[in-house]
């Protein structure tokens, strides 16, 4: 029974000590909502402030990509060692057990293949808000084509798909798609990033460039996470990784550098060595090799 008089006996007040205000440790998060910073904190280790994603969306617009043709059995190995999945919804209903229970950044534009050549940054809004909120996504993946022949389309579907996490504490990550007519030096990815990050996206995936990617970084107020793109040499893949966080990215992106490797369960780890321990580039290949050994 509650008691009629209050609560006589409560006596720990704690008068003089200042109530506590913290920091949220994502970059650019401190005035956003709580659902947003819960799901950010879910997204971004809260030890290290850093994030693996592990990207196999590539399927919306490649088919059966190599190394993914078989989603059930080359994705499920790798889910305890990734901190966000990131994919469609197709893939996530599908293959994804759902007591997984990893935080997911759902691919929400759709609209082009491959097979479309120049027209593949052609996207509309493919999953609405609701769908996203009955998946329980940590984030919305939108793409957006700075400079590019699809630029209005894809910024208003990032404008819309903003507005619409907003409403329900969704953060949205921006992708910035790179047009062959465009080349990803700092000069762009900079531009494109801030372009994305000034229209509210409150992560942004890009990819990293040897000269400058600490302007990059710099210069977008909001957490950067790096693609991995092709698959190349496992040293040079995480070389890439070290240098991007040197540099101010807050994680990775990451698909092909990972499920198209010998061994992805160990190249995921390795990767993560990188991203949330710091581990040297040599170091990391070393591990890399001893659990492919071992497995
Ligand atoms: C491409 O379809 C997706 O946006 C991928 O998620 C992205 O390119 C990252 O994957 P990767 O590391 O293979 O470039």
């Amino acid at each position: 029974m509650p008691e009629a008089t209050g609560n006589p006996e409560a006596a720990r007040f704690g008068v003089g000590i200042p109530a506590s205000d913290e920091v949220f440790y994502v970059k650019g998060s401190n005035h956003l909502d709580w659902g947003m910073q819960d799901r950010l904190s879910r997204i971004f280790n809260p030890k290290s402030g850093k994030t693996v994603m592990l990207a196999f969306d590539h399927g919306y617009i490649m088919g059966p990509t190599s190394g993914m043709e078989r989603m059930d059995l080359n994705v499920r190995p790798l889910i305890p060692y990734a901190d966000v999945l990131m994919c469609t919804r197709g893939a996530l209903r599908s293959v994804i057990p759902p007591n997984s229970n990893r935080p997911i950044s759902l691919r929400v534009t759709a609209g082009s293949t491959v097979l479309a050549g120049d027209d593949l940054f052609q996207e509309c809004i493919g999953v609405n808000i609701e769908d996203a909120v009955r998946l329980n996504a940590s984030a919305m993946a939108v793409q957006a084509c700075v400079g590019g022949k699809y630029e209005y389309a894809t910024l208003k579907n990032l404008a819309e798909v903003i507005d619409a996490g907003n409403r329900y504490g969704i953060p949205t990550l921006g992708v910035t798609a790179v047009g062959r007519e465009l080349t990803r030096d700092a000069r762009y990815l900079a531009m494109a990033s801030r372009v994305v990050a000034e229209l509210g996206a409150h992560v942004i995936k890009t990819y990293y460039c040897e000269e400058g990617f600490e302007q990059v970084t710099a210069a977008c107020p909001v957490p950067i996470v790096i693609a991995g793109g092709k698959r190349i040499p496992e040293l040079d893949a995480l070389t890439m990784c070290y240098n991007a966080i040197d540099q101010g990215a807050s994680g990775v992106d990451m698909g092909r550098n990972i499920f198209q490797a010998d061994d992805p369960v160990a190249m995921l780890q390795a990767v993560r060595a990188v991203v949330h321990d710091g581990e040297k580039p040599a170091q990391a290949l070393e591990m890399y090799e001893t659990l492919k050994n071992q497995s």
